[in-house]
């Protein structure tokens, strides 16, 4: 089954609510009629419901940058996967390189994250990628590896249909830096490959893998050319609905 190509914006810890609110709306006008890709932003906390009520209606999906996997109890400043549900939330970001360097985001933290999102009918999407310095020594594969088999483990093949992965390098992240469309393909390729070992082809080839790391208009293309890069986890360029069209729809 072919993939549906998938750009999620992720707005990171930007835009107060009324903020939130005009953006949403010029994404609604920008690219809210569009049926031939999955188009997501994924908003501050704050912003939910207000940006909820914005895309009612259009093709644009909810989405959430993080969770905590409990579903309710003493856990000061963490929102749940039903707090999101009930917000209209469909997508969550786990696992992002920001939330693993700054935060101390485990592995196991990530699994517990994938588990509790499915559980709640929404659909994670689970980030890898290396540092600038695993790069250099060569251990990407590993690295990756190591971080989709640890977010997947104890997850079905069904459950795992339910899923993307964003492959993030880190040091593409805010940097302007990407990574070209035939280093991204080669990761790419062998999170499917690795997808394909712990499931089965049928699940492999039916997980969007999106990239994330300075996509922006004028190299979208060339990424999304490529046969394992089903979309893109986008931040700076998300943040302007011209420039998120232009990733969305690259001319
Ligand atoms: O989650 C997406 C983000 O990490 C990529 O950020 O600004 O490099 O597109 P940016």
């Amino acid at each position: 089954m072919p993939r549906k190509t998938f750009i999620a914006g992720n707005w990171k810890m930007n835009k107060t609510v009324d903020e939130s609110v005009v953006l949403a709306k010029d994404v609604v006008a920008q690219v809210g009629d569009v049926s031939d890709v999955e188009v997501a932003i994924c908003v501050p906390y704050t912003s939910l419901t207000e940006v909820a009520r914005v895309i009612d209606g259009t093709s644009v999906k909810l989405g959430a940058q993080d969770v905590y996997w409990e579903e309710s109890g003493a856990f000061t400043g963490k929102v749940s996967c039903e707090m999101l549900r009930s917000a209209g939330v469909e997508y969550v970001i786990v696992g992002h390189s920001e939330q693993r360097s700054y935060f101390g985001e485990t592995d196991e933290a990530v699994n517990k994250k994938v588990h509790a999102v499915i559980g709640a009918g929404l659909h994670p999407i689970v980030c890898v990628g290396e540092t600038l310095q695993e790069r250099e020594d060569a251990v990407t594969d590993a690295v990756v590896a190591r971080q989709v088999k640890a977010a997947y483990d104890n997850v079905s093949a069904a459950d795992a249909k339910k899923t993307t992965i964003a492959y993030e390098p880190v040091w593409a992240i805010g940097t302007g830096k990407t990574a070209t469309p035939e280093m991204a393909q080669e990761v790419h390729g062998t999170i499917r490959s690795l997808l394909a070992d712990m499931y089965d082809q049928d699940t492999a080839d039916s997980i969007v893998i999106q990239y994330g790391g300075s996509m922006k208009p004028a190299n979208a293309k060339g990424l999304l050319e490529k046969p394992d890069i089903d979309g893109g986890l986008i931040g700076g360029a998300a943040l302007n609905a011209d420039t998120f069209r232009g990733v969305v729809l690259p001319e």
